[in-house]
């Protein structure tokens, strides 16, 4: 897929990205070629504008047989100061949706032409192979007639910078890139097509291929253990629940457990506090933070960092029928503690409950959940940050650290003792699943931190940033992967 060169223009390729400053000119000057001449003329064009340097603009130019490659692909990137990882990143997105766009099957990218001061070579390799990867992905879905899938076979990295030791880094950011499209898949795919168990087959795939120990609760285990939170959720349902456990060692001994916790709700129909009609569409998604974790496996699969893991999936769907669990029921979590259910929409919280408490029981001695939990958090950050709570400071710091370098922006809301005493405020339990819509993603952050307990632990509500709405530079329509590359680049550099 990847080849890595010195810069070579008289090698053939259909097209050859370059990037190109606001404040600089061409990066390369063509006196290898025989007609330099005429590489000298696109300088006029960048001065004319038809060739244009700003932020994210790309242009296109036939190079009429002058140059190997057919055509030049500039993509602008504003003033070389002003750089960011992000500008970078949709930029190198941008390019390779063209070149998707264009079918073209081979291309190449000048990589010392996006070079700064803050971006190496390797930073820029890990980067391009990542929004290559994110940028081309397409759900295939079930349409008769098939979208266009991505004809590119090979990319060539023409650089002078660092050739040897790239590999890794364009393997490391492909990877990082391939992983988060697994999870985008994942949510995409309707639920009458991934059940719980076909979230389980899923995560027993992945052991297999990556050789993690895998531990797959059923319904009995589940009774047997006292996860009652957990099962009151899947109580109306037909389809059997999964607790899906997975297990990687990357150190000598079994300490230092980072804890993943994702939401597996395959479907969220609200229960019989049932969602509107127009509020269910879309639900399929409600198990984005199971996705964003099994994806972050799969990235720790590959690269086999040197941190033990646990990921811990509650699957189920939440639905309606004769047996199905209502508001006023009374349940007793894996932890011992009772909750009152005021809300069976309030699910999320409820199956996170007892697979948090059951991943302290597996020895995680560090805690993340992401989840697709409130609305509320849509209200309060917008769909384009992930909305963050915590017990422990210094744990969050280093997810917000690992947050920067992927760009997936996350933002910290309070948890009071005041927003504590709402979710312990019952007349016949010790906790309630649904204190009031004010504050309404902290109450859902307050009440899963009832059962993380000591545990440093940190909870990630990505019910607005799990999916877009629109096109956008580095994600079709639909599922975003949220969080796959920041868990893992979280555990990467714990
Ligand atoms: N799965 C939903 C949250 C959600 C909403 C995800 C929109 C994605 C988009 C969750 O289970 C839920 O229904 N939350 C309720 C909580 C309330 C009943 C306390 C909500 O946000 O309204
Ligand atoms: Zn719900
Ligand atoms: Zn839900």
């Amino acid at each position: 897929m990847f080849f890595i060169d010195k810069l070579d223009l008289k090698k053939e390729q259909e097209f050859l990205i370059v990037g190109l400053f606001e404040d600089e000119g061409l990066a390369f000057n063509g006196s290898e070629l025989e007609n330099s001449d005429w590489i000298g003329h696109i300088q006029d064009f960048i001065s004319t504008g038809d060739i244009s340097p700003q932020k994210k603009e790309v242009s296109i130019i036939h190079t009429f047989n002058k140059t190997g490659p057919k055509r030049l692909l500039f993509v602008g990137l504003g003033k070389k100061q002003d750089v960011t990882t992000e500008l970078i990143r949709e930029a190198f997105g941008k390019a390779c949706k063209t070149l998707k766009a264009k079918q073209a099957a081979t291309g190449a990218i000048y990589l010392d032409s996006f070079a700064t001061e803050n971006f190496d070579a390797k930073r820029l390799a890990h980067i391009f192979a990542e929004a290559l990867a994110l940028s081309t992905y397409t759900f295939n879905g079930y349409k008769t007639n098939k979208k266009e899938q991505s004809k590119l076979e090979s990319i060539t990295i023409y650089t002078d910078l660092a050739p040897e030791s790239l590999k890794d880094d364009l393997n490391s950011g492909y990877v990082y890139g391939t992983a988060t499209n697994s999870a985008r898949t994942l949510v995409n795919t309707p639920a009458n097509f991934l059940t719980a168990t076909d979230l389980a087959n899923y995560a027993i795939r992945l052991a297999e291929k990556y050789g993690f120990a895998v531990e797959i609760l059923e319904k009995a285990d589940c009774e047997k253990l006292g996860m009652g939170a957990f099962l009151a959720v899947n109580q109306g349902s037909d389809q059997p629940p999964k607790l899906i456990v997975l297990k990687y060692q990357g150190k000598q001994e079994w300490k230092d457990v980072i804890g993943l916790v994702g939401k597996g709700i395959t479907f969220d129909t609200g229960g019989y506090s049932l969602k509107p009609r127009d509020g269910m569409v879309g639900m399929k998604t409600d198990m984005g933070g199971a996705a964003a974790v099994l994806g972050a496996m799969e990235i720790i699969g590959e690269r086999k960092p040197k941190q033990n893991v646990l990921a811990v999936i509650p699957a189920t769907d939440n639905m309606v029928s004769g047996k199905a669990f209502k508001p006023d029921d009374v349940i007793t979590s894996l932890s011992g503690k009772t909750i009152e259910v005021l809300n069976t929409d309030a699910e999320g919280r409820l199956v996170l409950a007892d697979a948090v408490t059951y991943a302290k029981q597996l020895g995680a001695n560090y805690l993340i959940d992401v989840a697709t939990l409130t609305g509320g958090v849509i209200v309060a950050l917008g769909s384009d940050k992930t909305g963050a709570m915590t017990n422990n400071e210094d744990l969050y710091t280093k997810v917000f650290v690992a947050s920067k370098q992927t760009d997936e922006m996350i933002w910290q809301l309070p948890i009071t003792e005041k927003d504590k005493e709402k979710v312990r405020n019952s007349k016949i339990a010790d906790l309630n699943n649904s204190p009031s819509r004010e504050g309404h993603a902290i109450m859902g952050g307050a009440f899963i931190g009832e059962f993380a307990e000591d545990t440093p632990w940190v909870h990630l509500d990505i019910a607005g940033t799990s999916v877009v709405k629109a096109n956008t530079d580095l994600c079709p329509a639909g599922a975003t992967g949220v969080m796959v590359r920041t868990l893992a680049t979280f555990v990467n550099e714990f």
